[in-house]
């Protein structure tokens, strides 16, 4: 028997934003890999548990191996869709290998944090690429939420857009949602200074 692996998205980090079939996926796993914090959320479980590192090929031959025998679930924080290892479990295993559970993105706890709609909004993220695609994204008129973190954290995209943006648009940093830091700042673009990481920027250039 070979299992297939489920991809499952356990939401911005509490439990309170974990969907049930999330966690019905998880229980019924016989073992867990996932970014440290995701595991750490089920460690009450008791189940095997494989940390992913940040070289995510050995990912590949670990999960072949393992779903021989086991029922995997690969945990990603938010929804599995945007910007997680979905991308790259794709490039390596069919349709047929993947299940994939849904579940709370960042983007959705920010934009209800800061009671705004995202249906017209853009999308992208900073996180470990680079800062020169941005500049596609802002746009006279429109809301990007832009996925920050590492290096590029809010106050480097701030030094980045500087003189590149014209205005000074508003911006809301959405920090550690659903956590105990929990953090939401409403500002403008050229007072954004802060080495926040795990954050969403909401940026709006009005036109
Ligand atoms: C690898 S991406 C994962 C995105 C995730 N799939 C989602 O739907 O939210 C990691 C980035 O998501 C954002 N993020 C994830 N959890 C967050 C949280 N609890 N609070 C704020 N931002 C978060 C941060 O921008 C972080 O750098």
């Amino acid at each position: 028997m070979v299992y297939p692996i489920k991809v499952v998205g356990i939401g911005p980090g509490h439990e309170d934003y974990l969907l049930p079939v999330a966690r019905k996926a998880v229980q019924e796993s016989d073992c867990l890999i996932g970014a440290k914090r995701a595991l750490e959320l089920f460690a009450h479980l008791g189940k095997p548990a494989y940390p992913v590192d940040k070289n995510i090929a050995r990912l590949v031959p670990q999960l072949k191996n393992l779903r021989q025998k086991y029922r995997v679930a690969v945990l990603v924080s938010g929804d599995p869709g945007f910007y997680s290892l979905l991308a790259f479990l794709k490039k390596h295993f069919s349709n047929a290998d993947l299940e994939v559970v849904p579940g709370i993105s960042s983007v959705q706890l920010a934009f209800a944090r800061i009671k705004e709609t995202w249906q017209d909004a853009r999308f992208t993220s900073v996180h470990g690429r680079t800062l020169e695609k941005l500049l596609e994204e802002i746009r006279p008129g429109q809301t990007v939420a832009v996925l920050t973190g590492g290096k590029n954290t809010p106050g480097a995209v701030a030094r980045f857009l500087a003189g590149k943006v014209p205005g000074d648009p508003r911006v809301f940093l959405c920090a550690g949602l659903s956590g105990p830091g929990e953090t939401i700042i409403e500002t403008r673009l050229s007072r954004v200074d802060q080495e926040l990481q795990n954050s969403v920027m909401v940026i709006t250039y009005e036109a």
